[in-house]
């Protein structure tokens, strides 16, 4: 039996990249060997089943939170072998979910599974405060500018109103830039540790049109390798980074100087 590690990808702010995070980290552990499930809790602006293709999936979240089925029936085998619990996308599906039934849901759920990730949406409401009292732990994922801060904060302090923790923070869309927040003081504003920073990468821009995780589809981009990164850190392995081009250049560049061509 696994000891399951419930974790919701949580921001405040819209748009920081949480279902992104979602789905690399998910199918990163997936391909790790993990048992895991992502499930899609933003039951009014869903988009994980869109990013993977699931889209046409016929029962999902909202079905379940409305009491017309099992949650056994909304699971599906995704990306990896990811498993994907996918939540509708239309008003009348959203207007008959209740989220207070997700507790319930989630305990067949970890059955079996190692790692529950939930797709939180932006905000406070009923909706986005119920993901945050479900988890274990809370990672909060920002982008490096001020209103992301803000907004985030809010979301840890309700965390813990809630009698759960925000375990860390993923820093997203780094551009690296003079006005970028650099990564001590995303620490410093938010009072918790930064687990991994994602570089800006249109890679994951491709990769959500094609539909597949870029972790499969572009595995040596750089914000695919951050996202794998960090799926190793979090069972406690070594990451073996892969040798980039820059640093191939620069290793032949040295062999040939020595040997020459
Ligand atoms: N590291 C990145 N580099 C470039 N683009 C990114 C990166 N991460 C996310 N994006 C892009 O940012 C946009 C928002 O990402 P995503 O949908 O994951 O955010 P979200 O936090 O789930 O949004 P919402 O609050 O609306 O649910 C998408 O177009 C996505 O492709
Ligand atoms: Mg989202």
């Amino acid at each position: 039996m696994y000891n399951p590690r419930v974790i919701t990808i949580a921001s405040g702010k819209g748009g920081t990249g949480k279902t992104t995070a979602t789905a690399n980290l998910g199918t990163a552990l997936a391909l790790l060997g993990k048992k895991t499930i992502i499930l899609d809790a933003d039951i009014a602006m869903a988009n994980l089943a869109l990013i993977l293709g699931m889209e046409k999936s016929r029962i999902t979240l909202h079905e379940v939170l409305a009491g017309e089925a099992d949650i056994k029936d909304a699971m599906y085998k995704g990306p990896g072998g990811v498993i994907v619990v996918p939540c509708g996308v239309s008003l009348s599906g959203f207007q008959k979910s209740n989220p207070e039934k997700l507790q319930d849901a989630m305990i067949e759920l970890l059955k079996g599974t190692e790692f529950l990730l939930i797709d939180a949406p932006a905000g406070l409401s009923r909706d986005g405060v119920i993901p945050l009292a479900v988890a274990d732990e809370v990672v909060l994922v920002v982008n490096p500018e001020i209103s992301s801060m803000a907004d985030a904060l809010k979301t840890k302090i309700m965390t813990e109103m809630v009698g759960s923790r925000v375990s860390g923070a993923i820093l997203n869309r780094a551009n690296f830039e003079k006005t970028d927040l650099s990564m001590r003081e995303v620490e410093k504003i938010l009072g918790v540790k930064i687990l991994e920073i994602i570089p800006e990468d249109p890679e994951v821009r491709r990769s959500a049109a094609f539909k597949t995780p870029i972790v499969i589809r572009s595995e040596d981009s750089p914000a695919a390798i951050a996202y794998r990164r960090l799926a190793t850190k979090m069972i406690g392995e070594e990451f073996a980074e892969p040798e980039t081009e820059r640093e191939e250049g620069v290793v032949s560049r040295f062999v040939r100087s020595i040997f020459g061509e």
